[in-house]
């Protein structure tokens, strides 16, 4: 297995901040978890845990996720934006983004966006973001940006075999785990850094390019509630804009989306 230190990637890497700093654990109960409470002492933007197993490993919405020891990516990145925190949700479009053209450059693969941060390939799951943020007063104090990627597993659980891919059991290939985590640290420094400066407008046009959504009649289920519709746009902010059949716009900012010949976690077949 090879390990992802400071030391191991930094032929890659062509970073300034972002992953100079690196906690690599073999075992950790939560990358988020650890991310926390090194924020929690001060430590400053830019650094990034990764872990070999996760023992409580989430993703959105309580569920748990599974890294498959030396064969994925479980990575947290440490943040401080000085930003409003009704615009946290779009620093995970931005990392979605940035991560499809990393993998993209990598493996050449048609590697998509599930809105709002899913990574697909082949109709089913490659990654996803968990982001969470923490205020103080009415502002964000820091983020940790979560990626949980497949690169190597040949096969996955009953229960997410049917919703789940890696790169290795779409192609047969072995992939290059430092190359693939520098890339994306690479790709997300550069984008990070113009997404401060001009917001997320600045990328909006490469998120719809990138969107498996995009144009597409779906449904988005949030808690109880969901609503039907084609995805018409993808706002500035990383909203979606659905038209109903009514013919209204409706703007969503959360939920999962269910599409018609996409993994669907309601019912683990696409
Ligand atoms: C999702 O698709 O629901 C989000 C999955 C996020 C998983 C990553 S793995 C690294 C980090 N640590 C966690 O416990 N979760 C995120």
């Amino acid at each position: 297995m090879e390990k992802l230190t400071l030391d191991d990637i930094k032929e890659y890497l062509e970073t300034k901040y972002i992953g100079r700093n690196i906690i690599y654990l073999d075992k950790a109960t939560s990358t988020n978890d650890i991310a926390k409470e090194m924020a929690e002492k001060g430590v400053p933007d830019g650094l990034i845990v990764i872990a070999e197993e996760q023992t409580k490993g989430r993703g959105r919405m309580g569920r748990k996720w599974i890294t498959g020891k030396g064969e994925a990516l479980a990575v947290s990145i440490l943040l401080r934006p000085d930003i409003e925190p009704n615009l946290c949700p779009s620093i995970t479009s931005l990392i979605a983004l940035s991560s499809v053209k990393a993998i993209r450059k990598v493996t050449g693969f048609d590697i998509m966006i599930k809105w709002p941060n899913d990574l697909v390939l082949n109709n089913r799951k490659l990654g996803g973001i968990l982001t969470e943020m923490t205020m103080e007063g009415m502002k964000v104090k820091y983020i940790i940006i979560g990626l949980g990627l497949n690169i190597n597993q040949e096969d996955f659980d009953e229960d997410i075999k049917n919703i789940a891919v890696s790169l290795k059991s779409f192609s047969g290939e072995n992939f290059n785990r430092r190359i693939i985590l520098s890339e994306i640290l690479n790709f997300f420094e550069r984008d990070y850094e113009y997404f401060k400066r001009f917001g997320l407008s600045y990328f909006v046009e490469d998120i719809k390019k990138y969107s498996i959504i995009f144009g597409k009649e779906i449904s988005v289920i949030d808690g109880y509630k969901s609503v039907d519709g084609t995805v018409v746009d993808i706002d500035k902010e990383g909203g979606l804009i659905l038209k109903t059949s009514d013919g209204n716009l409706k703007r969503i900012i959360s939920g999962d989306v269910i599409m018609e010949g996409l993994y669907n976690i309601y019912s683990n077949k696409i």
